[in-house]
């Protein structure tokens, strides 16, 4: 629980204390329904998710069901991004763009959604095996669930961010060999789409900012089975690792409680990881 006090990351997190909304009740409840209505995008891919579609035609159906349900697509126009969910597939980390190419047999899918509902957002994303699922990507898809919810177990008052992100990489890089992407983190949200606190997946106890009742945040992991290098590819979205080995994300968002943490995410059907029947 222990840092020194000169140095930069210290510094940095005293700072973002004061520049973190701390919400009220009405707020919750504005991020249940926005959390909810996102959680049910993801729910309802899992029977469209197959050989053959494409995850273009994945994409529309994300898009109707937002706009069916008076909420917008928050990444559609989001910094010149042009679609409603990233759809990152295999070696892709994060922001991969829907595209026309089939998904094929023993594909692993990331499918990223974020909702604005009344002004509130929604923002989540699960894994998702096309056909059968190789056993090492099972595996990664499973410590990387796990890796999202030891971190969410470690979001309560008390706690900082770093005690979030040791949680996360004690657990997938140290427990179990896989490693953690240093270069993308968990953010801030609420009314803001991205803001403070940054959430990075990996640290040490007590480090970081001080988690207060009424913080609003993402915990969304990438963790990789080889190195945890990225590089992003020119279409200046889609992340991918270094080594081309195989990324999985999973993410919530959460809001800090009185006694702990309260995800707003969860799917209405108990479809929060595969398998999904
Ligand atoms: N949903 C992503 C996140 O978890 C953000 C995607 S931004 C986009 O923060 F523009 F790529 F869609
Ligand atoms: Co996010
Ligand atoms: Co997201």
């Amino acid at each position: 629980m222990t840092v020194a006090p000169d140095t930069e990351i210290f510094d940095t997190a005293r700072k973002a204390q004061f520049a973190i909304t701390l919400h009220d009740e009405a707020a919750f409840e504005g991020m249940r329904k926005a959390g909810r209505l996102a959680a049910e995008v993801l729910d309802l891919m899992v029977d469209l998710v197959k050989p053959g579609v494409t995850t273009a035609a994945l994409d529309k159906v994300a898009y109707d069901y937002i706009l069916a349900h008076g909420a917008t697509p928050a990444c559609l126009g989001y910094r010149g991004y042009r679609h409603t969910v990233c759809t990152s597939i295999n070696h892709v980390v994060c922001h991969g763009i829907p595209a026309d190419k089939p998904l094929r047999d023993g594909d692993v899918v990331n499918i990223d959604v974020t909702v604005i509902l009344d002004g509130w957002h929604g923002d989540t994303s699960r894994m998702y095996p096309v056909g059968e699922m190789k056993l090492k990507a099972a595996r990664l898809v499973d410590v990387t669930y796990e890796s999202m919810m030891r971190g969410i177990a470690a979001a309560k008052p008390g706690n900082t961010t770093g005690d979030i992100g040791h949680a996360i990489q004690s657990y997938a890089e140290g427990q179990e060999r896989f490693s953690v992407v240093r270069d993308f983190c968990g953010h801030g949200l609420g009314k803001i789409f991205h803001t403070l606190p940054n959430i990075v997946h990996y640290g040490k106890p007590g480090h970081g900012v001080p988690l207060k009742p009424g913080m609003f945040f993402t915990i969304e992991p990438m963790i990789n089975i080889g190195g945890y290098g990225v590089k992003v590819l020119n279409d200046g979205w889609t992340a991918v690792t270094r080594d081309r080995s195989l990324s999985a994300q999973f993410e919530h968002s959460v809001g800090i409680t009185e006694t702990g943490v309260e995800i707003f995410t969860a799917s209405p059907k108990g479809l929060d990881k595969p398998p999904y029947f």
